[in-house]
């Protein structure tokens, strides 16, 4: 039901859009996602609500997504992103009075952001693919009193040539790839903010153009919807047993996918990794040093109500990450073995299970004794077509414009940053 409220009915004061913005400023400054003075008066000064009317103003001032088109999957294609993670991304933007600045995934909040910190004498370009959005953008932004914002329609992955360059690029859908007008459009030692998809892992990289290399400064863990457009690449999902699990791939789908049809009737190997950790321990970096070690890494995942007795002792579920070799898969779960203690368990199926299971449990050991502990990774993009010898050291993930290489720092590298992690989409 429908519930229309009397324009004279008072809000509480706890209520009040001002005291809402002020709380939700208040903690993305305590909770280190704002860092700068010029970033916090940015959020002060924006009133989030004019952007989120199909949202409640508390849950507009709420840290958190707001879902605002959806496709006929039910799944959301557009969105004003997460507080938190606007804050992260704007921070590591780097921007000051007087810059240019693209946005590519359009909404209006986080262009009113931007038109903040470049002032007057900056310049704020954002496009988005979809003409609702735009649409929709155009009309809050000025109501807002935004207009200086200047919005296209078209897709971003070739970027607005005629308005470049730009001391930086704020991408707001997640990528596979890094198209060449990006870089070209981006000013020497501008930045590039991108969530990239890696393997299947959202990790939004925070790049610094370097001639036509790029080289990350910032890394976290966030999930963004996807692109459209160009630069769509959707994953693959391989159905096992029915629909109950499947298996999801980004761009290293088996070569033959019915060697997996009847695997997980074939026996079991488990094996127990030494690996422990405490409740609520968030371990992505296991993830991504997974995805960077193994070619046939992927997601798996498993219905709800599913059987799940054959895919673990006490039919434990695997918490996402599986690797396929061949014929043969493996995967870990997390059980309890302790009050508050938890053990990486290894399980593996197929013709090779035995040699795959030992593979992916060293992996995790490594790991535990090599990164566990707050080193993140060196992400570097070359143009595609760049020799191997000019690449660093690393593991690289050819994409049709760019070899994107994960390189690991060793444990003693003084130069290591430890890494950030939300597990939240935008
Ligand atoms: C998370 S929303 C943008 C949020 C926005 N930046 C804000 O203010 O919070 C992502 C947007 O990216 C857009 N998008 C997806 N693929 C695109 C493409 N190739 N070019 C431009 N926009 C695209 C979608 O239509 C969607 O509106």
């Amino acid at each position: 039901m429908e519930v229309v409220q009397e324009e004279t009915a008072e809000v509480p004061d706890q209520e009040h859009p001002e005291v809402l913005r002020a709380r939700l400023v208040d903690g993305l400054v305590s909770g280190g996602w704002i860092r700068t003075a010029d970033v916090e008066a940015a959020f002060r000064a924006v009133p989030r609500h004019l952007f989120a009317p199909e949202a409640s103003v508390k849950a507009a001032y709420a840290d958190d997504v707001v879902r605002t088109k959806f496709d006929s999957d039910g799944t959301a294609v557009s969105s004003v992103s997460a507080p938190w993670l606007q804050a992260t991304m704007i921070e590591q933007a780097r921007l000051a009075a007087g810059m240019r600045c693209l946005e590519l995934g359009s909404g209006g909040y986080n262009a009113s952001l931007l038109a903040e910190l470049v002032g007057p004498t900056g310049e704020v370009t954002t496009i988005d693919i979809d003409p609702d959005i735009t649409d929709r953008a155009t009309r809050l932004l000025a109501a807002a009193g935004y207009d200086q914002v200047r919005v296209l329609t078209r897709d971003g992955w070739y970027g607005a040539a005629e308005h470049a360059p730009f001391d930086a690029i704020i991408v707001t859908a997640q990528a596979v790839d890094l198209p060449p007008a990006w870089v070209d459009q981006l000013v020497d030692g501008g930045r590039l903010i991108v969530p990239l998809r890696l393997r299947g892992l959202g990790r939004g990289v925070a790049f610094e153009r370097h001639g036509t290399q790029l080289v990350s400064r910032e890394t976290q863990m966030c999930g963004f919807v996807r692109m459209q457009g160009a630069g769509a690449h959707p994953m693959r999902r391989l159905a096992l047993r029915g629909d109950d699990i499947g298996l999801r791939f980004d761009g290293n789908y088996p070569a033959e996918p019915e060697l997996f049809d009847r695997i997980l009737d074939s026996p079991r190997v488990d094996i127990w990794t030494g690996v422990r950790l405490g409740p609520r321990v968030p371990f992505d970096t296991l993830k991504l040093w997974l995805a960077t070690m193994f070619d046939g890494y992927c997601g798996i995942d498993v219905a709800k109500d599913a059987a799940t007795e054959s895919l673990a002792p006490e039919g434990r579920r695997p918490p996402g990450d599986a690797v396929v070799d061949g014929a043969t898969l493996a995967y870990f779960t997390c059980p309890k073995i302790a009050e508050a203690l938890y053990e990486f368990r290894v399980h593996a199926f197929g013709p090779d299970a035995t040699t795959l299971a030992g593979d992916l449990a060293d992996q995790i050991r490594i790991w535990d004794r090599d990164h566990r502990n707050g080193t993140d990774p060196r992400i570097t993009a070359h143009p595609a077509g760049t020799p191997d010898r000019d690449l660093p050291p690393g593991r690289t993930l050819d994409r049709p414009h760019a070899r994107i290489t994960i390189t690991w720092p060793h444990p003693d590298d003084p130069n290591a940053t430890s890494h950030g992690s939300r597990p939240t989409p935008s």
